[in-house]
């Protein structure tokens, strides 16, 4: 048999328009309909021909503008276990199939569709804790409520996963699940109100709480003569599980579990967001997914935050710093930063020991609208004596089109208009390590 190949190529020229059935739904299936089918975050769902058809044109342009699936780091696919970019051959398919008429060919070719507990992503959760009670949202408000609950758990359980469910979506922006021990010290660490030395600078403004204005200014928290304010230096002990827009439940590494000791309680911090014009009622709840045995290691979170930053009204391009030198080996997880309506872009990096600087994470274009998760494919040792380094920029200035107001002066505060600086870091501690720095 022979072959006939033209300058342009042997297959273009016989390939068939891409179908829907055979060619697209398996790339819709895989990278769009977590979120894109009935009851979850996106507008429209994707799952059949009949629902994706009248969306052709904006799948095409959503694709090609890499706008969706929503992605910020400018990684090397790979880079991030979590990564959900199209690949250019899937770009390319979605292209030919819209261009060539959208065409729903032969369902008989159509994958599986991908199954979904009703209600909970990761299936059916070993047990379920929820409010307390049926939440009256008052219309139009904007608010912080803290629940705390009690597991009623006798023995301590190892936790594998963990799935904060909204009671109500129109309501619920966000949601924080933090483990409250008995232990006063474990309690003020995992809370920001009540955050040891903290309070004195902060002011509570009904249910939200923000810093006080004459708070002193320390943008550049990782300069060597930085002052000794609270939380500069050191970090957090970060929540048990989160819910935000964009982000996947919290399933932890395999081999690795959270632990809630026995008599542990639950502190729920949600935020219900002035979505709604009528009063609505709220129980959220957290599915807590069991791990079989003790893990190897045991997953932590460190949370990173400059509660000091200030934005000058205007300021295009406000630079804000914090760091984090590492007091024993660790091994870095994953990255989560979250700003507000300002938040430009931000970059970690992680000077070695030896001096030698990596980039973990670049985000060149933040967006409030999405909350992510950045995980790591392989975990990167950061050794005693390492240091993270975390540089935002804000743009409080007219040309962002997000800020709600240029003419404030932004400092740190629970309300989408003020600001915030915070990062959290998944950890596993390696005491073996022994290693030295690439
Ligand atoms: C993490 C959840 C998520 C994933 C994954 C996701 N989307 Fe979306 N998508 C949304 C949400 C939420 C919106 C509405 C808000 C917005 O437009 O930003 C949206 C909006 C859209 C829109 C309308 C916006 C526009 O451009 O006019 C299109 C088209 C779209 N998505 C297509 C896709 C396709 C195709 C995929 C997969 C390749 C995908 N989405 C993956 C959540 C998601």
């Amino acid at each position: 048999m022979r072959t006939i190949c033209f300058v342009i190529s042997c297959g273009s020229i016989l390939a068939a328009t891409p179908e829907f059935s055979k060619d697209v739904a398996p790339i819709l299936n895989k990278h769009c309909v977590q979120c894109h089918r009935p009851n979850d975050i996106a507008p429209m769902s994707l799952l059949d021909y009949k629902s994706a058809r009248p969306w052709a044109k904006s799948i095409r342009r959503a694709v090609t503008a890499r706008s969706m699936p929503p992605w910020f780091a400018d990684a090397e696919p790979g880079h991030f276990s979590n990564d959900p970019r199209l690949s250019k051959k899937e770009i390319e398919t979605i292209q030919a199939w819209a261009d060539g008429g959208a065409k729903e060919g032969n369902p008989g070719d159509l994958p599986k569709p991908p199954t979904y507990v009703e209600g909970w992503q990761l299936g059916k959760p070993d047990v379920v804790i929820d409010i307390g009670e049926d939440y009256k949202v008052t219309a139009g408000e904007d608010a912080y409520e803290h629940f705390t609950v009690s597991t009623n758990f006798t023995e301590g359980k190892w936790i594998r996963a963990a799935e904060i469910k909204p009671g109500n979506r129109q309501v619920v922006h966000h949601v924080h699940v933090l483990l409250v021990q008995d232990n006063l010290e474990a309690m003020a660490a995992a809370s920001t109100l009540n955050a040891p030395g903290l309070s004195d600078y902060l002011i509570k403004d009904g249910k939200l709480t923000r810093i006080r204005m004459d708070s002193p200014v320390v943008n550049d928290a990782c300069a060597s003569d930085a002052p000794a304010l609270p939380f500069l230096r050191g970090y957090q002990q970060g929540g048990l599980a989160a819910f935000l827009p964009g982000r996947p439940p919290d399933v932890f590494e395999e081999g690795t579990a959270k632990w809630l000791p026995a008599g542990a309680k639950l502190e729920f911090v949600i935020h219900y967001a002035r979505t709604s014009k009528k009063e609505q009622t709220d129980r959220t709840s957290v599915g807590l997914f069991l791990a079989p045995a003790q893990p190897k290691q045991v997953l932590q979170r460190m949370d990173l935050r400059n509660f000091f930053m200030r934005i000058p009204a205007g300021a295009a391009n406000q630079e804000v710093r914090r760091c984090h030198t590492f007091d024993r080996d660790t091994e870095l997880l994953s990255f989560t930063p979250h700003m507000h309506y300002r938040g430009k872009d931000i970059r970690y990096e992680l000077v070695h020991a030896n001096g030698r600087k990596e980039v973990l994470l670049n985000v060149p274009h933040y967006d409030f609208n999405w909350q992510l998760v950045y995980r790591l494919r392989q975990p990167v040792i950061a050794e005693r004596g390492s240091r993270i380094e975390i540089t935002a920029h804000y743009d409080n200035s007219a040309n962002n089109k997000a800020n709600p107001d240029f003419k404030a002066v932004v400092r740190w505060g629970d309300k989408s208009e003020e600001e915030m600086m915070t990062s959290w870091i998944e950890f596993l501690e390696r005491p073996q390590y022994t290693g030295r720095a690439k």
